[in-house]
């Protein structure tokens, strides 16, 4: 699997670990002991069933001998650049290239995101088309939709379900399933993961006494990572599932992101969390429409019933993700909280 290192493929590696799978984990640096430590204090390591190797996306065959004997592919590792649509197509070919003469692999599960779902051009699309679920995509004729204006991300996610499922389809020897995950929330298994995110960085910035409005006062639309990795391996290994198929990783739950910050406090309030005022650093013409922009967002219908159905994963609540992120900043990230007098 690609991104072994990151914060949703450490959970990825785990959850294939303790359902007895043998797991080969790529991150570029095998050496960097930040990045791999906690991979090589999981039990499997020992044994030999979980292995790592070097490999960088954006090398053409880095995937070759490690894909040669495998039977899945889990795809979950960020690009180096969303914005640049040949580059992306470049690098779903480096790893397409890998499957292809790997001979046996069957099933790739490719990691996007609901920004592929979602993320509109022009806001009032969601208005027109409120129910967020599996068959809904972005206008893509939107004018507004460019790199240039912040949707490279969900462009370039675009790009790589249909690179993987075409490329699929073309073969006839495997298929792949897409994951459309939502804003993950839960502990972190490394230090160095308490930097990326960004929801689990942005909850450290709580802790620490500072936090922007986000996303243009979307609310936080949250999938647990634990259950994200569950939704990532049981669509792996599923045979109810087609190539070309997508499925979204979200319990449904949503909450504005002050009432994240306020959660802290009533869920561990032996902490004695001091949560700070939220910021807005949202330009004049953002803040004005904040009444508009909070009631599109509260207009939407998040679907899971897909997933559960493909899956039978049951999602945890926001409430238990927070909790558990929180006391991981601060055991495993020595994040040091801001407390009351
Ligand atoms: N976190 C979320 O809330 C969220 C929501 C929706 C979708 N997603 C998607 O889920 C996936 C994982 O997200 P995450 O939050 O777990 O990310 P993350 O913690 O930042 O980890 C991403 C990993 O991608 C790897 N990577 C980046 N560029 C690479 C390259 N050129 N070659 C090889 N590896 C490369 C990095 O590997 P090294 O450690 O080896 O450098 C890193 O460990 C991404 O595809 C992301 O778009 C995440």
């Amino acid at each position: 699997m690609t991104g072994a290192a990151g914060f949703i493929g450490g959970w990825v590696v785990r959850n294939l670990l303790d359902k007895g799978y043998r797991v080969r984990a790529c991150v570029r640096d095998t050496e960097d002991p930040e990045r791999t430590e906690f991979l090589r204090a999981m039990p499997g390591h020992v044994s030999g069933r979980l292995t790592l190797h070097a490999a960088d996306l954006d090398d053409a065959g880095c995937f070759d001998d490690i894909f040669a004997g495998c039977h899945g592919v889990c795809h979950v590792s960020h690009v180096t650049d969303y914005n640049d649509a040949d580059y992306v197509r470049r690098v779903c070919d480096h790893i397409i290239g890998s499957i292809n003469d790997s001979g046996t692999v069957s099933r790739v599960i490719v990691t996007s995101s609901i920004a592929a779902i979602l993320t509109e051009g022009d806001i009032h699309e969601l208005v027109r088309r409120p129910v967020l679920y599996e068959d809904r995509n972005p206008d893509e004729n939107s004018p507004k939709r460019t790199p240039e204006r912040g949707h490279g991300y969900a462009i370039g996610k675009l790009i790589a379900q249909r690179a993987f499922s075409d490329a699929a389809a073309e073969h006839g020897g495997w298929d792949a399933i897409t994951v459309c995950p939502a804003d993950n929330v839960g502990p972190i298994q490394s230090k160095h993961q308490k930097n990326m995110g960004p929801w689990q960085h942005i909850i450290e910035g709580m802790l620490t006494g500072s936090y922007p409005q986000t996303g243009a006062y979307r609310p936080w639309m949250t999938v647990d990572v634990r259950d994200d990795a569950e939704c990532h391996v049981r669509l792996l290994s599923s045979t109810a599932v087609r190539n070309g198929e997508r499925y979204i990783a979200w319990s449904t739950d949503t909450r504005n992101v002050e009432d994240v910050c306020a959660s802290i406090d009533r869920l561990l309030p032996e902490l004695r969390h001091d949560a700070p005022e939220v910021t807005d650093d949202f330009p004049d013409h953002v803040k004005a429409r904040e009444a508009e922009l909070r009631a599109i967002w509260a207009g939407c219908e998040l679907r899971n019933d897909r997933v559960r159905a493909a899956t039978g994963v049951e999602f945890r609540d926001l409430d238990a993700s927070i909790r558990d992120c929180v006391e991981s900043l601060l055991s495993i990230g020595a994040v040091v909280p801001r407390q009351k007098a």
